[in-house]
């Protein structure tokens, strides 16, 4: 496809997932956080956005997500969708967004949609989220499942580790999907789990499973953005493919900067505006016959 096609593709919906992955077409994902990260997402013709509670770390520099707030994450969310008008984006629910009560979950799920137009919320869980999920459904608004690596539960999985390892724990993980399934998710992620459990899910399941550290035979792969562009410094899981270090591009970039204006090299003619013409010279008269008290 031609980079004009792609740009004129209308934004993907629940039901081209569906077919993309009965026709064994890989669906595209990436986080972001910001406008710039949004549009370009846009621009490349990704198939799905998600705005992450990962911001968390990549863009507020915390250690985890647990302290994100419905009011930030509909902030990144709304900041998204202006940079990425014609893309499917899902929204993620913070800790405690939805953990409490199906209640509280379909009315914050409702906020994303009503107040950044998101296509579709993400929640952490499995059977234990099952009623939250068929709320939010039955609310009329589409919702991913996540289950393996579950970040906001990390506590309880023992850190940020690989789960499914065992065939008791992949056993779990199963459950867990069928579960989301049933309950109405259009789709599934699934994170740092071995490439034949993602498999079993993949196969197991009718809705699209993207996959994020889970191997190569998921419908689609999600990456985090600071992480597949390198700009992300704390941390860099296994699965994590680097297509650019711009990390130490924007540092190189910054130390020159810093160099150049210390040594008077910058900024250059080129950079500079033009008084117009004779107004120097009649504003040196003017500064002599009446400086300035
Ligand atoms: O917040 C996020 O970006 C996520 C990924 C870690 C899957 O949930």
């Amino acid at each position: 496809m031609t980079k004009e096609a792609e740009k004129q593709m209308p934004k993907k919906t629940v039901l081209d997932f569906m077919e993309m992955k009965k026709k064994g077409e890989k669906i595209t994902f990436l986080t972001a956080y910001d406008f710039p990260m949004a549009s370009f997402c846009e621009k490349a013709g990704m198939d799905m956005v998600l705005v992450g509670d990962s911001a968390a770390m990549v863009v507020h520099g915390l250690p985890g997500t647990v302290p994100m707030t419905m009011d930030q994450m509909i902030q990144h969310s709304q900041i998204v969708r202006r940079g990425a008008p014609n893309t499917f984006v899902i929204g993620d629910m913070p800790f405690l967004s939805y953990q409490v009560s199906r209640e509280s979950a379909i009315e914050n799920a409702g906020r994303f949609f009503k107040e950044a137009s998101v296509d579709a919320i993400k929640l952490e869980g499995g059977r234990r989220v099952v009623k939250q999920i068929e709320g939010i459904v039955e609310g009329g608004m589409s919702v991913m499942g996540h289950i393996g690596l579950t970040p906001q539960s990390s506590g309880q999985l023992g850190g940020f580790r690989a789960q499914g390892r065992t065939a008791e724990a992949a056993m779990e993980l199963t459950k867990d999907a069928l579960a989301i399934e049933k309950a109405g998710g259009f789709a599934l992620l699934v994170e740092a789990v071995p490439p034949e459990v993602g498999k079993i899910i993949t196969d197991m399941l009718r809705i699209p499973v993207l996959g994020i550290g889970a191997g190569v035979h998921t419908d689609g792969q999600l990456l985090i953005v600071g992480d597949m562009l390198g700009y992300f410094e704390a941390f860099t899981p296994k699965f994590v493919k680097k297509y650019a270090e711009l990390g130490l591009t924007i540092e190189k970039a910054f130390r020159a900067f810093s160099e150049d204006v210390r040594t008077g090299t910058f900024p250059e003619e080129k950079h500079c505006y033009r008084m117009l013409e004779g107004e120097h010279e009649k504003l040196q008269a003017l500064l002599r016959e009446a400086p300035p008290q």
